[in-house]
């Protein structure tokens, strides 16, 4: 059963480039409601922690140093078929390969630098999601 809420997070490129606002408005856009959202800079504890599934591939250091470079905005969002509908909007990981009109092929810079992440199931979107945020920051 799908549920109706993911996680996501606007990573360090795309917020020094100032696409903080063009970003949540194609999240506004294709339906998505905000649950709870923050600006804040991850610690190398928390990034290591968050992306622990990674932790064996060879870009691991790359992803946290990337990851704590810069400020991101974390947020929480609902919609349903959530999970899967913003992986469609955000397109393919590597930019060059993401659809047209994706987030990802309109403001990343390249697969490391791929300025959103979005969860990859219903599971993990909660694991996320109560990763950043408190139960009573989400309305
Ligand atoms: P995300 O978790 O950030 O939404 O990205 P994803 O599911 O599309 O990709 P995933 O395989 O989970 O990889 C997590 C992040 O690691 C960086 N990465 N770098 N240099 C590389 O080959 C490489 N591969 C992945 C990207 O920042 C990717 O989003
Ligand atoms: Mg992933």
């Amino acid at each position: 059963m799908a549920t109706n809420r993911t996680f996501t997070m606007i990573k360090p490129d795309a917020v020094a480039k100032n696409a903080i606002g063009g970003i949540l408005k194609m999240i506004n856009d294709a339906g998505f409601r905000i649950v709870a959202m923050k600006y804040t800079k991850l610690s190398t504890e928390q990034a290591g922690a968050f992306y622990e599934v990674h932790k064996e591939r060879p870009f691991y250091g790359e992803l946290v140093e990337y990851m704590t470079s810069g400020p991101i905005v974390a947020a929480i969002l609902e919609k349903d078929n959530a999970v899967e509908d913003f992986r469609t909007l955000i397109g393919a990981t590597n930019p060059a390969e993401a659809a047209e009109g994706t987030i990802r092929k309109i403001y990343a810079t390249d697969i490391s630098a791929n300025a959103v992440h979005g969860s990859d199931s219903d599971e993990n979107a909660e694991i996320e999601g109560n990763f950043h945020f408190a139960a009573d920051e989400k309305h």
